[in-house]
This record gives C-alpha cells, sequence and structure tokens, in this order.
C-alpha cells in the first residue's frame, strides 16, 4: 500500500528497477576495515563516476563487485535480483567485466587475438586438434572497432607496439564484445598514464559506448575527465560511499570539498 502509494507520488512507477544496487558491503582485510556498509545504486544506460582519496576503498568496492575479492557482508542485487559474486567467471556470467589500468594483453600477439583471447571461434575440430577461424576472428574485431568508432591502422601488429589509448581500446573491445552486450562495465583509472591526444580519444570512446546505451562504472581521479562523461558521481570515504551527486548540478569544488573536506554528510 505504501509502495504503490510512494509509486503515485513519483509518477506511476515510471522508476525501472535499478541495473545494480549494492547494499552495506563490508570488507576487511586484519585490522583495516576498507569497506564500512558501502552502498551504491546504478540505473541502467548510467555512467556513474567513483571518486575518492587513496585508500578511500574504490578498488576494493570494484574487486567485489567483480568477484576478484568477495565481500564478508552485503548484498549484491543485479536487475533487482539478489546475486552471489564469488569469482570472477561467477561475475563474467552475470555481464560485469572489469578493465583494470594494467590491461592484462597478450602483447606478442595482434588485435584479434587479444579481443577473442582465451574465447577464440574455432574453424574445425578433430580429437584434439583445433584451428581458430581467423578470419571470423578478423572480421568480428573489425565490426566492434567500428562500433566504437577506433580506428587502429594495421590491427595485425602485435598489441605491444600500439598506444596506450589503443591498448585501451583494444580491453575494451574485448570486454564489451560479447553476444548481446554486457551488463556492467567498470573501467578503472581509464586515462590514467596516456597523453593528452589518447586521452581524448578514451573519453570519446566511452561517450560512444553511452550512446550505445552502456552502463558504466568509471574509477578516476581526475575530475575534469569525471565531469566531462558522467552522469552522476559517487564520492568515497573512509570505506563508505559518503556522497552521491548529478554532474550536471555539481561541480568541482564541492566534489572535492566532499572528497577532502571536512565531514557533514553521510551516503
Ligand atoms: N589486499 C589488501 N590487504 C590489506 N589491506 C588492503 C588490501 N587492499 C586494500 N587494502 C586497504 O584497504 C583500504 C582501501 O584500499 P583501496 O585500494 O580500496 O583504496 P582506493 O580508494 O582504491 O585507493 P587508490 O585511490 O589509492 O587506488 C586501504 O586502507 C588499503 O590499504
Ligand atoms: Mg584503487
Amino acid at each position: 500500500m505504501a509502495t504503490a502509494m510512494a509509486e503515485a507520488m513519483t509518477g506511476g512507477g515510471q522508476e525501472a528497477v535499478p541495473l545494480l544496487e549494492v547494499k552495506h558491503l563490508e570488507k576487511r582485510f586484519g585490522g583495516v576495515r576498507a569497506l564500512r556498509g558501502a552502498s551504491l545504486t546504478i540505473q541502467k544506460g548510467e555512467t556513474v563516476a567513483l571518486v575518492g582519496d587513496n585508500g578511500a576503498g574504490k578498488s576494493t568496492f570494484v574487486k567485489a563487485i567483480a568477484g576478484v575479492q568477495p565481500p564478508d557482508g552485503g548484498d549484491i542485487l543485479l536487475h533487482g535480483e539478489k546475486v552471489s559474486i564469488g569469482s570472477t567467471k561467477d561475475a563474467g556470467r552475470l555481464g560485469i567485466e572489469v578493465v583494470y589500468q594494467d590491461l592484462a594483453l597478450a602483447n606478442s600477439i595482434d588485435v584479434a587475438g587479444n579481443v577473442f583471447l582465451g574465447d577464440e571461434p574455432l574453424k574445425f575440430k578433430l580429437g584434439w586438434f583445433s584451428v581458430p577461424d581467423f578470419k571470423r576472428m578478423e572480421r568480428e574485431t573489425q565490426a566492434v572497432l567500428e562500433r566504437l568508432r577506433i580506428k587502429i591502422p594495421n590491427p595485425r601488429r602485435p598489441v605491444s607496439q600500439l598506444s596506450g589509448g589503443q591498448r585501451q581500446a583494444v580491453a575494451i573491445g574485448r570486454s564489451i564484445r560479447k553476444e548481446g552486450g554486457i551488463s556492467l562495465l567498470i573501467l578503472d583509472e581509464p586515462t590514467a598514464a596516456l597523453g593528452v591526444e589518447e586521452v581524448r580519444k578514451v573519453l570519446a570512446l566511452i561517450r560512444t559506448l553511452k550512446e550505445h546505451g552502456q552502463t558504466m562504472l568509471i574509477i578516476s581521479h581526475d575530475l575534469e575527465h569525471v565531469f566531462h562523461v558522467s552522469d552522476r558521481i559517487a564520492v568515497m570515504r573512509s570505506g563508505r560511499v559518503h556522497a552521491v551527486r548529478e554532474t550536471a548540478k555539481s561541480t568541482k569544488a564541492e566534489i572535492i570539498h566532499l572528497i577532502v573536506g571536512d565531514i557533514e554528510e553521510h551516503g
């Protein structure tokens, strides 16, 4: 009854079920409480930036959602249903993918090889003998790159020869390649350690993903970039999501204050 009334007041239940609801996550490392009841909700198609000082708990929070380091307590709901994410495999099955700063590309092989790494389509298989379908890999890689509006002049080169921005693009291409897309793409410092032009390209890539409706959670220390791409900004502090702001209604000064200023708010 109360719910129906609340719905009537907010416009007849227009609010869709959130894509992701993280509730009261807890994580301890020995004596350190890295997460102390961290909660965050992300709507479908939203780009949320996760900011906070060093040691605030951002990486720990993301690792909990991605199954890298399962939390000690709290709940994670995907499309309104409680899920258990005990491993990165579990996360992958649920359509949660993370692109880490160090990227983990196979340097000696080419772009298509990396996009399909560990999941190569086979041309034929005879007992233990199998041959990957390189033509198909190249074709589908080309399609992914085009969809992301990424130009890589010679995708046959080993990825060790690509620029930082191109490598970032290959890693993102790999994580979103899955048939039917993925639910949540998490980017950990996607613009760190890149040159100016490379940063511009990666930000453009993030905006293209956004146009395609990709839901994203982006960790970044660079507020300029955060304001450029996000819909909302979640500020972590001492293991909690301390405050959340709509990007369009906030300012860098306000966010900086929320990150390091006197505490007067709880998220
Ligand atoms: N594996 C670990 N073992 C022990 N303590 C850890 C571990 N991982 C993180 N911590 C601690 O948990 C807290 C949160 O760390 P976390 O890496 O999540 O912060 P962060 O917000 O990602 O920081 P940064 O911006 O520096 O990357 C810190 O006090 C950190 O020292
Ligand atoms: Mg971190």
